[in-house]
This record gives structure tokens, C-alpha cells and sequence, in this order.
């Protein structure tokens, strides 16, 4: 046994988990009349419904004395401070300096950090400004109709996600794409469309060496000076963002044209750094500094609330008490709003590359579950596809609902049966119909005998599939904002939990060397395969051209 595993708190909570694993929300709900108003909270223009969750007060009390035993705020607040809490690459975390305001400052190893960010923000702001006036042309003299972001992982859906969410406050004549897959697929569809005089790349990569994203920008750059039969145009259509300023160089781009960050912001936290200079192209400055602005007031409530009206904090401790008491292998992601549906592809990053490890800060192997799958898509699309398994199948699968009260469109009917829909299946899910309900309602229809009995069993739904409803007023710049660091912060509160550092990943290490090698043997030249396994070998030998 781990000394988590062992702890009181958790002890404590495995036992109450079986005092209350066949209580239903139903019940609940039956016996608390003021269920609803005691189990929402609100914070950074954020209203969250958790009263549809399989806990009590003692549940409550038990999961917050875990958290103070791990001890969650400690590691908050290091955070906060610029301590090196990525011990394993001895660097800090401090994504929120990002969105902290410039004239606040943030001294880490002796210096303030704050003057650095506030200088790539406003580098960032005047070369936008620039584009998206026209005052910043291609080599050929031509205002800018399309940007390219060529990144992946936390270079691409971040922003991506971003500028989707907020396409209300983008402008119809300056369009931003982004391409991410090695597949020449992506690339070639995108360019296919695009005219290379009026494009501008952007090549978006921390440690400028990922080959996903130098190979898409080594071919972008061979179609435009292609295009344009002249090799200087690469200055003028081409812009990085990387902590790697010799990579950037050796690229061929100048200086001038690089916008860097820090290895203090990690890949999946990167968003509000120079990552963000394609999404704030769509967006507009002033709309990327509501987005900052959001972030800011989620950070402030992180840091200020108690535990017990902390959101992060208890959006954390549920997720755990579902994954490690419960048994929850999964967790979805439901947003009832068509523009935020990139958003579980960038949680599934946010999340799963955090906190999806199986050894702890001391190096030692966990002995309990931690970060679930994460996954989802968009409502009302799900309810026709996967929402079946959730009301019938066998699994507890938690899920978050996420609406906004005010569209952006002037479609009153499609927006409330948008809310409508979204309310009523956090109502299905969680109440469900008994068989004696469904029963009663065949016997009505007039259903008798065998026919009766079947119907009832596959026409009654369990319940009891616990959700949290995100309720935001618009989805404008600030609510974005502060609904993605709210799940940042469920990261770090989670990690705390379960004793991981969230912010290193070397599970993506071993499938990046493997590929080199393997690439060198399909090569048609290539050499005896070497060390390579049965399987490999034979699927190389079948798809080597
Ligand atoms: O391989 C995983 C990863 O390192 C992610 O953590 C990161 O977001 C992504 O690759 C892209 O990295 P980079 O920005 O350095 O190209």
C-alpha cells in the first residue's frame, strides 16, 4: 500500500464510498429541498451546478480533508510564487503570469518576470494590429486574407480551440487555419485553398524541433517561394513563436519576426503566451485580453476561496472521488454550445498529458487510479450518437454540461432547445426512470403480459450518472478565459491528489525515438531492419513504397 493509499483520508473516504455506493441522487434530491442552492458555486462569471453529484456533506468534509492532507493549497500556492514545481525538469509552472496584469510583479530566481511578458504581449498586440489593418503586407505588397498556424499538441489546440470559441469576434477577411498532422493531407488541403501571396505561417513550436511541425513549415515555405519565385519571401510570410531562438534563426527567420516565451510555460498552458498570436489575429487584441482578463479572475478565485467554495478545488476532488472510489475509467466533456468543440481535444491534452502517469513525484508507482479518459463532443450531436451509453450502458461515467444563457445569434428557438436539451439530459442522467415508471406508462399505452415485462426492463434508465452543469452568461472572451483555466487549475488540484507532477511528459518520448528508427527503414534503400520486432518488421515490409 502507497502512503496515499494508506492515509486516513483516504481510508476514510474508501468506507464512506461504501456507506453511500447504492444511495440515489433521487434520494437526495427527495430529502434536501435546498440540495440545488447548497451545492452551486460561482466564481470568475461562472455559475456551476454540482448538486448532481453522489455526495454528502460527509463525502464533502472527507474529500476536503484530503485535499488539505495532499496538501492541495501548498502546491497552489507554490505555483503561484514561481517555484520550481516541475522538480523532475526543475523549472516553474507559471502559466498565470501570463494573464496576471503587467504592472504586478512576479519575482522568480531574482528576477521580475513580469516586464518580459508584458514586452512579448504588446510585441504581439502591435504586430496584429499591423496585419489586420493591412499596414503589414506579403512580398508582394498585398494585405494579408489568411494565416496558417502550423503546430501541434499544445502549439495548435489551444489557439485552434480559441479561435472557434470566440468566431463571433473574428472578421470575415482575415481567416486563420491551422494545421497540425504530419499528413500532407492537413497541409495540402489548406494550401490547396490559399493564395500564397496573401498568406501569412506562423510556425508555432516551443522547442522548434518538433518534426510534425518543421516538416509542414519547410513544405509551406517550398509552395510560397515556389509560388512566388523568390526566396526573400519567406521574411515577409513568415513568423515563429519558440523558446528555441538558435532553432528559429537556423530556420531562417528573423528575429524580428520571433515572438518567444519561456520554459516556464508548458506546452498544454501555453495558450496565453506568444502560443496565442494566431488566436488573437482572429480575435483582435482587445478581445485576446478579455481572454487574459478571465483567466486572471479564475486564478484570483483559485488562489482566494476556501476549499469549500473553491471550484477548481472541488472540480478536482470530484473527478477523484469518481475515479478512485467509484471506479470512473472515464470522463466526459458535453459542451451544449457548437463553437466550443475543440474544447475536450484540448482538455484531453490539458488533462491526460498532465496527470495520465502511473509513477509519483518520488518515483515510485502508484497503487490507485489517476487521470481518467477524458473525451466528448458537442451536445445535441451526442445525444444521437454515444448519450445511449450513458443513460443504459454499465459505466459510472461523470460528465460536465457547459451552456451559455446568451447566444451570439439571433436564433431564439435554436437556443432554447439547445438549453432545453442540455438540462434535460443532466435530468435524465441523474433521476432516470424506474421500471415501476416505465411500467406504468406501457400499462397506460396499453401493453400487457411478456411484451410488458420487456419493455419495462429496456425502457427504464438506472440514473444516478452524476454531472456538473457550467453555466456561463455568453460565451465571449473572459467566460473562455476563465472556463479554461478552470480545468488548468482541476490539473493541478488533481495532481496534488494523487502525488504527480503534472507538468513533464515523457510518455511521449519513446514513440518519437521509435519513429526515427522506423522511418529510416522504409526507406527503400534502407538497410537489414535490425533490432526491429516481428510485427514491425513485417508492417514495414508491407508499407515501404
Ligand atoms: O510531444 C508532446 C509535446 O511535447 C507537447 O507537450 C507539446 O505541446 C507538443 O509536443 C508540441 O511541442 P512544441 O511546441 O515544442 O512543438
Amino acid at each position: 500500500m502507497s502512503a496515499l493509499t494508506d492515509s486516513p483520508a483516504w481510508q476514510a473516504l474508501e468506507a464512506h464510498q461504501r456507506s453511500i455506493a447504492t444511495h440515489h441522487l433521487r434520494d437526495w434530491f427527495a430529502t434536501e429541498p435546498d440540495r440545488a442552492q447548497r451545492h452551486c458555486l460561482q466564481a470568475a462569471g461562472l455559475f456551476a451546478d454540482f448538486s448532481k453529484h453522489r455526495v454528502d456533506d460527509r463525502a464533502l468534509e472527507l474529500l476536503h480533508a484530503l485535499a488539505v492532507q495532499q496538501d492541495v493549497e501548498g502546491w497552489r500556492d507554490r505555483m503561484f510564487a514561481g517555484a520550481a514545481v516541475n522538480a523532475a525538469e526543475g523549472r516553474a509552472a507559471l502559466h498565470v503570469a501570463l494573464r496576471r496584469p503587467t504592472g504586478w510583479p512576479l519575482v522568480v530566481d531574482g528576477t521580475d518576470v513580469m516586464p518580459a511578458v508584458g514586452e512579448v504581449l504588446a510585441r504581439m498586440r502591435t504586430f496584429s494590429a499591423a496585419v489586420r489593418s493591412g499596414d503589414r503586407c506579403g512580398h508582394t505588397g498585398r494585405r494579408f486574407t489568411d494565416v496558417v498556424n502550423l503546430g501541434i499538441g499544445g502549439s495548435d489546440l489551444g489557439p485552434a480551440m480559441v479561435t472557434d470559441a470566440l468566431q463571433p469576434y473574428g472578421r470575415a477577411d482575415l481567416r486563420v487555419h491551422y494545421v497540425s498532422n504530419v499528413d500532407a493531407a492537413d497541409l495540402a488541403t489548406c494550401l490547396a485553398r490559399l493564395d500564397p501571396e496573401t498568406t501569412l505561417f506562423i510556425v508555432c513550436s516551443k522547442t522548434f524541433t518538433t518534426i510534425e511541425t518543421i516538416t509542414n513549415a519547410d513544405t509551406a515555405r517550398q509552395w510560397l517561394v515556389a509560388a512566388l519565385g523568390d526566396p526573400r519571401a519567406t521574411g515577409a510570410h513568415f513568423v515563429a513563436v519558440s523558446t528555441n531562438l538558435d532553432g528559429t534563426r537556423q530556420f531562417g527567420i528573423e528575429s524580428d519576426n520571433v515572438f518567444g516565451f519561456w520554459d516556464w510555460v508548458g506546452g498544454r498552458f501555453s495558450l496565453w503566451s506568444a502560443v496565442g498570436l494566431a488566436a488573437m489575429l482572429a480575435i483582435g487584441p482587445d478581445a485576446f485580453d478579455g481572454l487574459l482578463a478571465g483567466a486572471h479572475a479564475m486564478d484570483a478565485h483559485f488562489l482566494q476561496a476556501p476549499l469549500e467554495r473553491n471550484l477548481p478545488v472541488r472540480m478536482g476532488l470530484l473527478g477523484a472521488w469518481y475515479a478512485n472510489f467509484f471506479g470512473a475509467a472515464t470522463h466526459a466533456v458535453l459542451p451544449y454550445d457548437q463553437r466550443l468543440q475543440r474544447l475536450p481535444a484540448h482538455l484531453q491534452q490539458l488533462e491526460m498529458e498532465s496527470n495520465g502517469k502511473s509513477v509519483d513525484r518520488e518515483g515510485r508507482r502508484t497503487d490507485y487510479a489517476t487521470c481518467p479518459v477524458l473525451w466528448g463532443s458537442p451536445g445535441t450531436n451526442g445525444q444521437h450518437a454515444f448519450y445511449q451509453l450513458l443513460h443504459q450502458g454499465t459505466r459510472l461515467i461523470p460528465s460536465d454540461f457547459i451552456i451559455a444563457r446568451q447566444p451570439h445569434h439571433d436564433h431564439p428557438l435554436h437556443h432554447r432547445l439547445l438549453v432545453a436539451n442540455c438540462l434535460a439530459q443532466s435530468e435524465a442522467l441523474a433521476f432516470g426512470k424506474t421500471e415501476a415508471q416505465a411500467r406504468a406508462e406501457l400499462v397506460a399505452r396499453g401493453a400487457t403480459g411478456e411484451r410488458l415485462d420487456l419493455l419495462a426492463a429496456n425502457q427504464s434508465f438506472a440514473g444516478n450518472q452524476p454531472t456538473t452543469t457550467l453555466v456561463v452568461e455568453r460565451l465571449d472572451p473572459p467566460a473562455v478565459g476563465a472556463l479554461v483555466a478552470l480545468y488548468e487549475h482541476k490539473v493541478l488540484v488533481q495532481s496534488a491528489l494523487w502525488n504527480l507532477n503534472p507538468f513533464d511528459q515523457w510518455g511521449v518520448e519513446l514513440g518519437k525515438k521509435l519513429a526515427l528508427r522506423v522511418g529510416e527503414c522504409l526507406l527503400p534503400a534502407a538497410a537489414p531492419m535490425a533490432g526491429l520486432d516481428g510485427s514491425t518488421r513485417m508492417l514495414v515490409e508491407r508499407l515501404r513504397s
